[in-house]
């Protein structure tokens, strides 16, 4: 792992040449995204989709920060039982700590390759953008499969990383940004490919829905501010100058101010029944 250090005070931690880890700055990057407009919805989506009862098991493969476990909890009335699964350490004292109250919660230390559960023991799987960051897909998404009862919903939410990206820069300049940022995970439009992989593991009624929105603005509220952070740090530690990188942002702030700045993201939201 690498330490680099481009800001006073703050350091920040990728891993030189490989994905992106939810770790320190990254994963304080991530949970803001979280807890963004882009989150929210998100998660209430993935709400609409599931109908949870009250008893029901549910697991949540890269919870991450637990935004969606706390909520997961509340709806199923502390009868029934919620796994939380990551192998971020940061993420998961984030999620014990959100999900103090809760007491129908079991967080796994691991990766969704291997689930420390018995086989048929959850009515859903659900996930929120984190089989992309997985190298093994075949192998998460089997493992996914074993631990779900038959008749079992599963439900995911992942990007078309293709269709990410901020408008504003000088061309060649944001192509130079967004191109480093493919190498950040391992599947860039997983959506695509998830049909066929679920039709092979036995599942029905697979379905593709699109989230797609675009933000104007850098407020707050919009992910478009995180996200921006993230790239620019990613950016740096693989191959693109600091001086890019400043130049990039100064060019976003500037297309901001006179309103020509836009952001757009495609995340998709893919249900499915195991039979
Ligand atoms: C973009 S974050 C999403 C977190 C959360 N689901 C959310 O929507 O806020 C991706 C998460 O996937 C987790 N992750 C990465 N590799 C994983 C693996 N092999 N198994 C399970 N989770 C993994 C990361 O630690 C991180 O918390």
């Amino acid at each position: 792992m690498n330490k680099v250090r481009n800001w006073p005070r703050i350091t920040i931690y990728f891993y030189q040449g490989s994905k992106v880890k939810f770790v320190k700055e990254t994963a304080r990057n991530q949970r803001l995204i979280a807890s963004s407009m882009a989150g929210i919805s998100r998660r209430q989506a993935i709400l609409q989709t599931l109908s949870i009862n009250s008893n029901d098991r549910i697991m949540d493969v890269g919870c991450g920060a637990g935004h969606l476990v706390e909520q997961l909890a509340k709806a199923t009335s502390g009868q029934g039982q919620v796994y939380a699964l990551d192998p971020s350490e940061d993420q998961l004292a984030e999620a014990r700590d959100r999900c103090s109250d809760l007491s129908n919660i079991i967080f796994l230390h691991g990766s969704a390759d291997n689930i420390d559960l018995e086989s048929g023991v959850c009515d859903i799987v659900t996930s929120t953008q984190a089989y992309e960051y997985i190298e093994d897909i075949d192998a998460a998404l089997l493992e996914s499969t074993r631990i779900l009862r038959s008749g079992g919903s599963f439900v995911n939410v992942s990007i078309l990383w293709d269709y990410f990206r901020f408008y504003g820069p000088d061309e060649t300049l944001n192509n130079l940004v967004h191109d480093a940022f493919k190498e950040h995970c391992y599947h860039q439009m997983l959506p695509m490919e998830l049909p066929g992989k679920l039709r092979g593991l036995g599942y029905k009624y697979i379905k593709n829905e699109s989230l797609a929105f675009m933000v104007s603005d850098r407020d707050q509220n919009s992910p478009a501010r995180y996200l921006e952070t993230m790239m620019a740090n990613f950016a740096v530690t693989h191959g693109v100058s600091k001086k890019d990188v400043e130049d990039w942002r100064v060019q976003l702030t500037e297309a901001e101010v006179e309103g020509r700045f836009g952001f757009t993201s495609y995340p998709v939201l893919t249900s499915a029944y195991l039979s």
